[in-house]
């Protein structure tokens, strides 16, 4: 059983800007792609936004967001680095947050993780942005949430990591574990966290028009949405959430997700 500490009111220094009739999100990877849409949209609704980057100092658009939007705070996280996690928690004990978004994740070199040249190296750091930063970052901001109105936390997950059998075949091969066991990771949260009253979900985006995309399926572009809409549509899922939530990993449309 998972201990978490009392709620209590707004940490000084920290949240000093934030408005508590407000709720508050907190996203990983916000400087570009799904995590900075996801900034902009709970800026534009008037909520305090923890806006986390490994690299505020180069991300013009997060200084600007924050400039214009007094209630988002941009804060330095690599969700690899452990210690960086505990600390940022820390910092922001006593703070209450509603909305925790795992988004902070990468594809992979796409020919270190193609059959026939499986790289053990690409396969653990790939899971160690996509699946493990999500689980501590979850269990380091556990009592936050489940301090907070909402008490929700979303990991970005991918219809790459469905066993659905139409889905399986192609793409990154550790891209698409490491989405599966994300599922699982989550699922093992919420039954930690469930006595909280604290929902852990899943949502997979549908095809974005990102970095990512452009970067590793590019044939898929025309296809693919804007993160503002893509957004858009998640936040409308995550809004929906309570306690009747299965569990199981949700498109962005709130469909079920195979898994
Ligand atoms: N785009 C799609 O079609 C699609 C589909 C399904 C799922 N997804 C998922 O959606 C999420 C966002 O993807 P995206 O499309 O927006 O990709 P993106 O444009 O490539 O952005 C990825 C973000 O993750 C950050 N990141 C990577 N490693 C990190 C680390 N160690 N610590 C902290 N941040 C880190 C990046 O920061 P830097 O700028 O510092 O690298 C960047 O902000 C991912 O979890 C992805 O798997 C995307």
């Amino acid at each position: 059983m998972l201990l978490l500490a009392a709620p209590m009111p707004f940490a000084a220094s920290f949240a000093q800007d934030f408005d508590a009739a407000q709720p508050t999100v907190l996203i990983t990877g916000s400087n570009r792609g799904l995590g900075f849409a996801f900034a902009e949209h709970y800026a534009k609704r008037g909520w305090n936004v923890i806006a986390t980057t490994r690299s505020p100092e180069s991300s013009k658009e997060l200084a600007a967001l924050a400039d214009e939007y007094e209630r988002v705070r941009v804060e330095q996280l690599d969700v690899t680095d452990y210690a960086g996690i505990t600390a940022l928690a820390d910092a922001y004990a006593g703070t209450a947050i509603d909305v925790l978004i795992n988004n902070a994740g990468i594809y992979g070199d796409r020919d270190r993780q193609a059959w026939g040249s499986l790289d053990p190296e690409m396969f653990h750091t790939i899971n160690a942005i996509n699946v493990l930063g999500p689980l501590k970052i979850a269990e380091a901001f556990a009592a936050h949430v489940a301090a907070s109105r909402h008490k929700k936390i979303v990991s970005i997950t991918s219809g790459a990591g469905s066993v659905s059998p139409d889905r399986v075949a192609g793409g990154g091969v550790f891209y698409g574990i490491s989405k599966a066991a994300l599922n699982m990771a989550m699922r093992k949260a919420g039954a930690e966290l469930a006595e909280h009253g604290i929902i852990v979900a899943t949502i997979a985006p549908g095809l974005v028009l990102t970095d990512m995309l452009k970067t590793n399926r590019p044939s898929l572009a025309p296809r693919a949405r804007s993160a503002t809409e893509a957004v858009d549509a998640m936040a409308a899922v995550i809004d929906s959430l309570d306690q009747t939530y299965d569990g199981q990993p949700r498109n962005f449309d709130g469909s079920v997700l195979p898994w």
